[in-house]
């Protein structure tokens, strides 16, 4: 008698976890679609987003990649015709992405600085849009970041010193935009970087003698600015460079 009562005990027990646990799977399913909808409410041509609809699982949405317990870990939305801003993009439903993917579309307006909220990101991709005003030097709180794209924006004011505490970035591309001031010496910091492409922008003063630390690199762009003529004799020290243009 004992012993059933004990089995049943177990057996309702565990019934209450794998329900509560669906449960929550399912608030967090429901939370993000919801957040993705709203987004794509504010676009204004989403007809590359169809599949984007209560209809079908979050999962299988276009461009929605999900872990093993559903929740959206990749948005990668390249050349979709997107047509808005990235103003009701954020929500903490959406917190495990680790790739944002916008590469050309036609997103305007300014970055929002709660783009800097999702920190989990190790991709950001916003290259290719119609994005003004300042890179956010919040920024600088993803700390898993290896990818950060910004280019061919209209992107204006410096370049964030705060960048250089992104310790795992390994590649940094900010060219053509309209930055101007300085190349910050902090960058030397960035050990991994492979990338550092600031071409086409208002850049001025001298090339820091920090960027001959940069070990790893392998493409360094930061021709088409104002930067004064001298050449750092430290870029001697950029032993993995294949590519290289300082004009
Ligand atoms: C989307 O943006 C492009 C480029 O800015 C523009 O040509 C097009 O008319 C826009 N479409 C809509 C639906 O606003
Ligand atoms: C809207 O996007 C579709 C494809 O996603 C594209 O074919 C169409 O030209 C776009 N319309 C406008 C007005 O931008
Ligand atoms: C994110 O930032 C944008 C632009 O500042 C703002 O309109 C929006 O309300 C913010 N979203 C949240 C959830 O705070
Ligand atoms: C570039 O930025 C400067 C200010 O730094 C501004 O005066 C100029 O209008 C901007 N140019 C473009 C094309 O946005
Ligand atoms: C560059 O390498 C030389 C040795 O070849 C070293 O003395 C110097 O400190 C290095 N400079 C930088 C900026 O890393």
């Amino acid at each position: 008698m004992a012993t059933q009562r004990m089995l049943f005990l177990m057996s309702l027990s565990l019934l209450l976890h794998l329900w509560a646990a669906e449960a929550a799977a399912g608030h967090t399913e429901e939370a993000q679609a919801q957040a993705l909808l709203r987004w794509k409410s504010t676009l204004l041509n989403s007809s590359s987003l169809s599949s984007w609809s209560y209809a079908a699982p979050t999962c299988s949405w276009y461009g929605v990649t999900c872990d093993d317990h559903g929740r959206a870990t990749q948005l990668r939305l390249t050349e979709s015709n997107l047509n808005g801003t990235l103003d009701a993009l954020y929500s903490v439903a959406l917190s495990s992405l680790t790739v944002l993917q916008l590469y050309d579309n036609n997103l305007i307006n300014t970055i929002p600085v709660n783009i800097s909220l999702f920190l989990n990101l190790v991709t950001l991709n916003l290259g290719g849009n119609n994005f003004v005003g300042p890179i956010p030097y919040q920024f600088s709180k993803l700390k898993h970041l290896t990818d950060l794209d910004l280019s061919i924006n209209m992107l204006s004011g410096p370049i964030p010193w705060s960048l250089s505490m992104l310790s795992t970035l390994e590649l940094l591309k900010l060219g053509q935009n309209n930055l101007s001031g300085g190349i910050p010496e902090e960058l030397g910091a960035l050990h991994s970087l492979e990338v550092l492409d600031l071409n086409s922008n208002s850049l001025c003063g001298p090339i820091p003698t920090s960027l001959g630390q940069f070990s790893m690199l392998v493409w360094l762009d930061i021709s088409g600015n104002h930067l004064s003529s001298t050449i750092p004799f430290e870029l001697g020290n950029l032993t993995s460079l294949v590519y290289i243009d300082l004009s």
